[in-house]
Order: structure tokens, then sequence, then C-alpha cells
């Protein structure tokens, strides 16, 4: 028999560990690194101790699972508040390749053409709506056009009061939901409609309103079009089941906070290094305008130094910093025998700082990317095996979109100098949601 044990790690109390993983998550992720090698253990308040790997072998056992023995679904746990115990994210096993087969389809590669016009229109349209000469988050800004973006593509609306209040609504649950500390189990607890917790779940339950709505309203009048949710009230399982509407709108919640906080996050990192390297912004801005001066989707989404831009800024500063499952049974990985209960993460931040894949790791250089593809298991902003995100690629394609749009547009000015992490819920942000002024580009082509 060999025995079980767990790889070195701090050994504070779980309260101060906690703190340290919700106030200060990357460095603390690479003081540990340093203190205690590759491998290490970490606990936090109330929670299996969590296990980080980050070294590709490790990773890749990890993402090999095929779902049975590595439970992400119970280590997503803590989001079930606000996605419901029926999302995809929630789930385990079989009921979990059942969702994905329902969810995946409208968002494979192939399917992308569709979505690049209208991601191109709600750009403009937000950026004409922006002040010039005034300093404003940039991070809002993201934030408004990836909300519309999936709102459109999710319940195929895209303006009038239904639409506004959509808006409106889901906005104020990310408002409350941000506040790190309701991520611990212990936080969950409605002690009242002014408590933190209480107010997310009113939040909540006003937003439910308006999408269980829209589920009634759809099936009632019956018209069906290219949206998400056409596809899923039309659905069938294997079994011939179509998802109930409690189903459904678990479903349209994930993709709602799933689809556009992370993309709007990453947007924001992009621009922070953009703009504080003159030279890489300039290459970037001629690499877009060689495209022409209406560049239809499928040109910007092939332009190489864009897509290699993209994948710098989710290298550098990932907007998860780690993906996790929960052993379902005892298992030997990494080289260590971990018992059945204890949670094994896979550090996106620490991998995609590894000097072995990626010299000068704390560098920004979208060149490392061009002609040059990285592992699944060196790189993995979306996570990786039978779990990677579902909206990989409509998300590299936005990101794309929305970039080449305001390269071509606007020019902007950093107004804040210090770039501290700052984490909201399970994403990490530029402190003050990088404040920046727009004006007009001098000469913009028309688009
Ligand atoms: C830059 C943007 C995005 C990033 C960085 C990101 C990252 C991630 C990560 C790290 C996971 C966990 C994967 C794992 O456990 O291995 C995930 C899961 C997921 N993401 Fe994304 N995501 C992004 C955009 C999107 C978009 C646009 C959508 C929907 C349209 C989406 C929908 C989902 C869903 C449904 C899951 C759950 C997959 C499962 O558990 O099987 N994400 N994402």
């Amino acid at each position: 028999m060999r025995r079980m044990s767990l790889p070195p790690g701090p050994q504070s109390p779980s309260v101060w560990t906690t703190l340290q993983w919700l106030r200060r998550p990357y460095p603390f992720l690479e003081e540990c690194r340093e203190k205690y090698g590759e491998t290490f253990t970490f606990g936090l308040y109330g929670l299996p101790p969590l296990v980080v790997f980050s070294n590709p072998e490790h990773v890749r056992e990890v993402f090999h699972d095929d779902g049975e023995s590595l439970l992400g679904g119970k280590f997503n746990r803590s989001l079930a508040p606000l996605l419901g115990d029926s999302s995809v994210l929630m789930t385990d096993g079989r009921d979990h390749k059942r969702k994905r087969k329902l969810l995946a389809p409208p968002f494979r590669g192939e399917r992308m053409h569709g979505y690049g016009e209208s991601m191109l229109e709600i750009t403009s349209k937000i950026l004409d709506g922006l002040p010039r000469g005034t300093a404003f988050p940039l991070h809002e800004v993201m934030q408004q056009i990836t909300l519309e973006v999936i709102i459109r593509t999710v319940f195929g609306i895209a303006e009038g009061p239904r639409f506004d209040d959509m808006v409106q609504r889901t906005k104020r649950i990310l408002e409350l939901g941000s506040w790190p500390p309701l991520l611990l189990p212990i936080m969950q607890h409605e002690l009242g409609g002014r408590s933190p917790y209480g107010r997310f779940r009113e939040a909540v339950r006003r937003g439910d309103e308006v999408v269980f709505d829209e589920i009634r309203r759809r099936r009632r009048d019956g018209v069906r079009g290219t949206d998400v949710l056409s596809l899923l009230l039309d659905a069938k399982d294997e079994d011939g089941q179509v998802p109930s509407e409690g189903e459904l709108r678990d479903e349209l919640v994930t993709l709602l906070v799933a689809g556009h906080e992370t993309t709007a996050t990453g947007l924001t990192w992009a621009f922070r290094w953009l703009l504080t390297q003159p030279g890489t912004f300039a290459d970037l801005r001629a690499a877009v305008d060689e495209l022409g001066p209406n560049p239809s989707p499928e040109q910007i989404a092939k332009c190489e130094f864009l897509d290699a831009t993209v994948r710098e800024a989710l290298r550098l500063v990932p907007v998860i910093p780690l993906v996790g499952r929960v052993l379902e049974k005892p298992m030997r990985l990494g080289g260590w025998d971990l018992p059945k209960g204890v949670a094994v993460v896979c550090s996106i931040y620490l991998a995609h700082r590894r000097p072995e894949a990626y010299p000068q790791p704390a560098e920004f250089d979208p060149a490392r990317f061009v002609g040059k593809k990285f592992s699944a298991s060196e790189f993995y902003p979306f996570g990786g095996g039978v779990r990677t995100c579902v909206g990989m690629a409509f998300a590299f394609y936005e990101m794309k979109m929305v970039m080449a749009r305001i390269l071509s547009r606007l020019e902007l000015r950093l107004a804040q100098s210090s770039f501290k992490m700052v984490r909201r819920s399970i994403t990490i942000t530029p402190e003050q949601g990088l404040l920046v002024r727009a004006s007009d580009r001098r000469f913009a082509r028309a688009s």
C-alpha cells in the first residue's frame, strides 16, 4: 500500500490563506511556488485542501480524465447560488456530457461567421456613445459590449424595453456578485434582505423573472430564430427528453454570466498592455489597417498578429487563475498518491508563467505566438479536457472583432498609472477598471 500524503504548502490557519487567496491571488500563487516548489497544497476556509499543479505533464494527467473520477462540477459548487444546480458548470459525469451536447453546437468554430457582423455593429454603436476627452473605465465599456453581444446571441434580442431590462438586471447581479467573499460557502447564507448575500439573492430572483418570462413567451408564441434559446427550446437529449424550464434557466444564466464578464476582462487586459507598449500597439494597428478600410469579420479573424495579441493577453494575465476538479476516488496524479475528496487544481497563471515555455514570462510579447502553437497543457486560458470552455471559439472571435473595431476607430490614452490586479468574484481585473480617455482617430477609415 502506498502512503497517501499531500504536497507541502502553507501551514498558516485557513482563514489567513483564504484572505490571501481572495485579496491577492496571483502574488499568493507565486509565493507558494517559490517556497514549496511547483506542486503545493493550500487550504481555503470550509473547503477541502487544494493541490496545485502547473507542470505540463501533471496538467495533462488531469485534463486526460474522462470526467468520471475528477469532478469539475463538484469543484464549481460555490457558483451554484447564481448559476443554479443544473447548470453545465455544476454537473458531472453523464449529466454533464448530456448538457454539453445540448450547449456546444451554437458555439462551435464553424458557427462564428454568423456572429461577426453583429459583434462589429454592437461595438461601433457603443464606441459612438463614449465620451471624448473625459476619463472612463474601459472595463465597463467592454462589459457593455460583451453583455449586449451575448444577449443577442443567446436570446436573439438586441433592443427595446425587454432588452434594456435584461441588461440592467444582469448588471445588478454582477455588481453585487463580484464581492469575492461571496464565493465562500460560509458567506452564502441569507441573513435578511440587507446582508450582502441577501441583496445578491434578491438580484438573482429579479434576473430570473425576465429569463423565465422570456422562456415562457417563446414557448407560447412558437417563434424560432438562430439564437441559442431557439435551439434549446427544440432540443431533445438522447432519451428524448426536452429540458425543463428550470434547466433552461440555469443554462441561459450560465451563458449570460460566463459569456460576458470573462471576455470583457480579457479585452481590458489586452488594452492594459497595448497602451503601455506603444511599439506593440503600432504594430497591431498597422496589421489591422492592412486589412483595408472595411474588413469583413473573416478577414479580421484571420489577422495573425491580432490573434497572437489576444493569446498573449490571455497568457500573461489569464482572466481566471485556475480550474479545479474534486477526486471521486483515491488517485495517483503528478507523482502523488492523493486521497478521495481533495481538489486538484491546474493553475493557469503559473503554467503561463513557466520560463521553460515562455522566455521572459512577465513580458507582453505577442510575437511569441506568431507561427507557434503551445500544447493544451502549456496554454489553457479556457481550461481543458472534457470541461474545456464551451465559449472558447466565440470568445477568441469576439475579442478580435472588438479590438479591431476599437483600433480602427479610436485613439485611447491611459488615465491611470497603477495597474494592481483586483479580484471580482472568479475573475481578476486591473484596478479602477483601467481608466482611459478616448478621441476619434484622425483620418479614421470609414467602417
Ligand atoms: C475570454 C473569455 C473566456 C474565458 C477566459 C473563459 C474561461 C473558462 C474557463 C477557465 C472555464 C473552466 C474550464 C475547466 O474547468 O477546465 C470555462 C468554462 C465555461 N465557459 Fe468560458 N471562458 C470565456 C468565455 C466564455 C464564453 C463567451 C462562453 C459562452 C458563450 C463561456 C461559457 C462557458 C461554459 C458554459 C463553461 C462550462 C464548461 C463545462 O463545465 O463543461 N465562456 N470558461
